[in-house]
């Protein structure tokens, strides 16, 4: 695995700092709040758990799963629920979870989706913004970190579904997925 990466773009020790704290951040806005976290599959399901173990305040967690990419490396830009939400969020107080914002259509219709559903507030935090791709102009109220238009694996986010287990996030080479 180790040889198809470019480059480390953010260390373990990075990472454990930053989730830190947004979670420091989450735990003050969200006090005396309904709060779900939802998480995007599979990419942010890393992110989410370390994040949701820095938290203080009372939370749950649900999940969905979109299809963007396939297993192509462009975003067609067309978004399908694969996997919905368990809960009913009317009423609460949703901060959804991704790994990456890139052209940002899957959070754009996320976001419309879970207004649509009554949630009280609909928020956004991401480990990654890939601002140089955007597509759809929405508001990231919690980035981790700014990053460069490079193809990225790890820490849960995956290229053709490998390379999530890496405890790190890396710029892949062009070769490998070109
Ligand atoms: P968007 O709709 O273009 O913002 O796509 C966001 C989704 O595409 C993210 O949740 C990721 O799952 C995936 N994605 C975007 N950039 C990358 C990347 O560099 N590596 C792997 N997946 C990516
Ligand atoms: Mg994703």
């Amino acid at each position: 695995m180790e040889r198809d990466i470019k480059e480390i773009l953010v260390t373990r020790e990075a990472l454990h700092q930053k989730v830190k704290e947004l979670a420091a951040r989450i735990d003050k806005d969200y006090e005396g709040r309904d709060l779900v976290l939802i998480g995007v599959l599979k990419g942010a399901s890393v992110f989410l758990s370390d994040l949701m173990r820095e938290i203080r305040i009372p939370l749950e967690i649900d999940f969905i799963a979109v299809s963007s990419y396939g297993d192509s490396a462009e975003s067609s830009g067309v978004v399908r629920i694969l996997k919905d939400l368990d809960m009913a969020i009317d009423g609460k107080d949703v901060i959804l979870v991704e790994d990456i914002v890139d052209t940002g259509l899957t959070l754009n219709y996320l976001l419309k989706n879970f207004k649509d559903r009554k949630a009280a507030s609909v928020k956004i935090c991401t480990l990654l913004d890939k601002p140089e791709r955007r597509k759809a102009e929405i508001d990231i109220d919690y980035v981790g970190f700014v990053i460069p238009d490079e193809f990225i694996v790890g820490y849960g986010i995956d290229y053709a579904e490998k390379y999530r287990n890496l405890p790190y996030v890396a710029a892949l080479k062009r070769e490998v997925y070109s």
